[in-house]
């Protein structure tokens, strides 16, 4: 987390909220608000009855039978049915309008494809042809349609200045529109449990100018042309999430590690062994479960789909050149 977006997660808002950044938010806060309190009265109640009748029917040397008590008072019963009843259905009625709200984007909104994968965040802009990860890039004032999906197990995005939370499944969409008001940098977060790094599955919302925004889609776009395979490799190792599980300095993790593997021969879990080739590296991209190397699980998710050849490419130029 660097320093702007820890300063607007904590430093601006008031003492439970950070600061909001989206025309959605006050929605939220209020009922979230309203729940609070609600939850804070009911207790004060209880408790403050709890102990009225405890003391009222201490037993004591004036009061020393059980007091006899009644089975069946009808009022009583009507009303703690009926006014909880009542609440809950208002906070349902709330809850539900301001899940549509934020479920239906405004038509012409941009639209960014979401993925969530073990452990980092992708994100694909149609419109613009490119693909970036670990950075959401907005600009300012335009309302974003996030549509999101997993690769893996269930996730959620989270953004809290935008108050923007939903959970992202594999094999569906969800989606979820949002508008930054203001430029800065926000954090993002997974808020679903997915796994040993998922307190690490963080990513940074910029919200530019429109002009900035137009000049950072340029330069995503022509700014790995012209790269050699192999930094393009290495560029790729950590935007893709490789270096959650693979090491480049020859320790094992989740996954094993990159360093001087090229060439070697490699055990399987079912005992036949394999030449740590170009196709062995391909597959193992490609189709994960096809050859778990012995000593590991069959943890790791497929890129089939989200990366481009030459990509794939790139990644065996950096393996080979980690001698
Ligand atoms: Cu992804 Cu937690």
């Amino acid at each position: 987390m660097n320093n702007q977006t820890a300063e607007n997660l904590m430093g601006s808002g008031t003492l439970w909220l950070p600061k909001a950044i989206s025309p959605n938010a006050p929605g939220v806060d209020n009922l979230f608000y309203f729940i609070f309190w609600l939850s804070g009265i009911f207790f004060a109640v209880l408790i403050a009855v709890t102990i009225y009748l405890l003391i009222k029917y201490k037993k004591s040397d004036s009061n020393p039978l059980p007091t006899p008590s009644p089975t069946h008072n009808t009022k009583m019963e009507l009303a703690w049915s009926i006014i909880p009843f009542i609440l809950v259905m208002i906070i349902f009625a709330w809850g539900y309008v301001g899940w549509m709200e934020t479920s239906i984007a405004p038509k012409g909104a941009k639209e960014i494809y979401v993925t969530g994968r073990k452990w980092f965040w992708e994100f694909n802009y149609p419109k613009e042809d490119l693909k970036v990860s670990h950075e959401m890039v907005i600009p300012v004032n335009t309302p974003i349609k996030l549509i999101m999906t997993s690769k893996d197990v269930i996730h959620s995005f989270f953004i809290p200045n935008a108050r923007a939370k939903r959970d992202v499944l594999p094999n569906r969409y969800t989606t979820y529109w949002f508008e930054a008001t203001e430029k800065g940098s926000f954090q993002i977060f997974c808020t679903e449990y997915c796994g040993d790094q998922h307190s690490t599955m963080l990513a940074t919302l910029h919200v530019l100018s429109q002009e900035e925004y137009d000049e950072w889609v340029e330069k995503e776009k022509f700014g790995n042309d012209g790269l050699a395979l192999d930094v393009l490799g290495k560029k790729l190792y950590s935007s893709q999430g490789c270096s959650g599980c693979h090491s480049i300095d020859g320790n094992n993790g989740v996954g094993p590690t990159w360093k001087g593997v090229y060439g070697e021969t490699r055990v399987l879990v079912d005992g036949s062994s394999v030449v740590m080739d170009e196709n062995y590296i391909r597959e193992s991209i490609l189709q994960p479960g096809a050859k778990v190397a012995k000593g590991f699980a069959p943890v790791m998710p497929s890129y089939a789909g989200s990366l481009k050849d030459k990509e794939i490419s790139a990644l065996i130029e950096y393996i080979k050149s980690l001698k």
